[in-house]
């Protein structure tokens, strides 16, 4: 057994705003919420400065509590995007699971809203959430690893000992949201997701217990696999591992006339059999009055099938770039565009046919222009995101996905910009434009209906069936069972 000391959990109390209606995700956002978001700086009330006081006297020495104006207040209140982060009266990197629980009794007494941070890459502002530990166990082929961390430091610290788990697609990401949305990695096509790979959650309740859910708890087993923060606050997962051999990756990029060709043979390419080691994500990007296309193509493996990717690779492109070598190589030659303000939504699609590729690059280009016009610095992509038809069967009915067949495709369209003047154009933009794709989709003759829209691309404001259908019942039934005084309901985030 291998042990990393990595430091603990970040948990933000009070989470800014004291109007609760503008966390009904349900209802949406509406102009004087985001007002209010934006406006959210103003003095807390006494009560969250007291609720803090208590939780210092309460927590033992391995937790540590921070007031604004110190470093680690403004590390932990930082997110990827400025537009997820929140002003709060304190924050707390909790030390142990038993801390977590007093913390929560603290606030459920008090009924003080919080927030707990993970890794921060949620772009939903209130979302946000905690930490950790690796231990790896050789002899189970399992990882322990603490939410509060990022998948670049679990890679960093198990790729190097031949073994991998299955994590985020990019650098940064944090391993709570991340897995407890679901979690499509770069080998869900062999694994499934991450949730399929879970043989542990540890879990402190709401009533601030410290519970080991495994597949025997039934119902927890089933809602936390993409039931995000609803049952307390998740401190430590365990994985599946497996061995980590070299991979290969491909990045391509298409600008001006060289587009349409690259995407009329990605289209081609996605109608053929593949390897399920393999797996590609394509993206429509729009910034500075410039469209592109790019593809990131994977194999786990030091080199893919032979021919495989020829008439891909073959393409005329604006840049290419061909890695073999670990994944941790693969992971940091992605670029991750950060902007100051960011959002996402999620179109699920059920196939990449060429109408459906086709309006998507005509909505990138669409919107980039028009929005453009209210920020200059906007940059906007639509991604595809196709797996192989048979990826959801490696894993048992979860909260997410509510349905395993027909395999959903996620599809992210990500909106950066600078000026919060502007927020409300991009929102409306998001939910138009997803609406539009999802109209397109069906009259391709998808059944997109009642298709689940994956949470960790939901913008907010998607109703819950949207993303859960028909779980909801049961979700909502078991977060009655095991949060009866809704304590969760302080934190942000989808709540049942
Ligand atoms: C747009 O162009 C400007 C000036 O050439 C550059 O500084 C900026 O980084 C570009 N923005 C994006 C999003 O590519
Ligand atoms: C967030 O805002 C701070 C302060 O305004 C700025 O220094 C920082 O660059 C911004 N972050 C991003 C990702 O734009
Ligand atoms: C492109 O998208 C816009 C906005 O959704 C739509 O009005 C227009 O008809 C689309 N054009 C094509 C050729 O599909
Ligand atoms: C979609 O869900 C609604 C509500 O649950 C249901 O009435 C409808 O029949 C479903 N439609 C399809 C096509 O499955």
């Amino acid at each position: 057994m291998l042990k990393a000391a990595f430091m603990g959990c970040v948990l933000i109390i009070a989470r800014v705003l004291h109007d609760r209606s503008v966390f009904d995700f349900d209802q949406g956002l509406e102009d004087e919420d985001l007002a209010t978001v934006r406006n959210a700086q103003h003095p807390f009330a006494d009560g969250y400065i007291t609720t803090c006081e208590n939780i210092v006297r309460s927590i033992s020495p391995s937790s540590q509590l921070f007031y604004p104006g110190s470093q680690e207040f403004n590390a932990h209140i930082g997110h990827w995007a400025n537009s997820s982060s929140q002003v709060s009266a304190c924050s707390i990197e909790p030390g142990t699971p038993r801390d977590v629980g007093l913390i929560l009794q603290e606030l459920a007494l008090t009924r003080t809203p919080f927030a707990v941070k993970g890794g921060g890459h949620t772009t939903n502002p209130g979302f946000s959430s905690t930490w950790g530990d690796i231990i790896v166990h050789e002899d189970s082929d399992t990882v322990e690893i603490g939410t509060g961390l990022t998948w670049t430091d679990v890679y960093a610290h198990l790729v190097p000992r031949g073994i991998n788990v299955i994590g985020s697609r990019l650098n940064g990401v944090g391993v709570a949201g991340f897995t407890l949305g679901g979690g499509y990695s770069w080998k869900t096509n062999q694994y499934g997701l991450a949730v399929d790979t879970v043989t542990e959650f540890e879990l402190v309740l709401p009533n601030g217990k410290v519970m080991v859910v495994t597949e025997k708890n039934k119902d927890l087993w089933f809602a936390l696999k993409g039931g995000f923060n609803n049952y307390g606050i998740v401190t430590k997962i365990t994985l599946k591992s497996h061995k980590q051999t070299d991979v290969w990756g491909a990045s391509l990029n298409f600008a001006g006339d060289l587009i349409e060709k690259a995407q009329e043979a990605f289209v081609k390419f996605l109608e053929r059999e593949h390897d399920h080691k393999g797996a590609q994500l394509g993206a429509f990007a729009y910034s500075n009055g410039t469209m592109s296309f790019g593809l990131l193509l994977f194999h786990d493996g030091p080199e893919p099938p032979h021919g495989l990717y020829d008439e891909l690779l073959d393409l005329p492109s604006t840049s290419k770039s061909i890695i073999s070598g670990s994944f941790i190589d693969f992971i940091s030659s992605i670029d991750t565009p950060g902007h100051n303000r960011i959002y996402f939504d999620g179109v699920p699609m059920l196939r990449y046919t060429e109408p459906i590729v086709k309006a998507f690059a005509n909505e990138t280009k669409f919107w980039g222009e028009r929005l453009s016009k209210y920020d200059k610095d906007v940059l906007i992509t639509y991604s595809l995101d196709p797996f192989e038809p048979d990826y959801l069967t490696h894993g048992e009915p979860s909260a997410y996905p509510p349905n395993r067949f027909p395999a959903v495709l996620p599809s992210g369209i990500y909106y950066g910009w600078t000026d919060e003047s502007v927020d409300k154009h991009m929102v409306d933009a998001l939910r138009t434009s997803s609406a539009t794709l999802v109209a397109v989709g069906i009259k391709d003759g998808q059944d997109l209906e009642n298709a689940s829209s994956y949470g960790n691309y939901a913008l907010f404001g998607t109703p819950l069936e949207r993303i859960y259908g028909g779980n909801l019942k049961r979700l909502r039934e078991i977060r009655k069972k095991y949060d009866p005084e809704d304590v969760m309901d302080l934190a942000g985030g989808w709540k049942f």
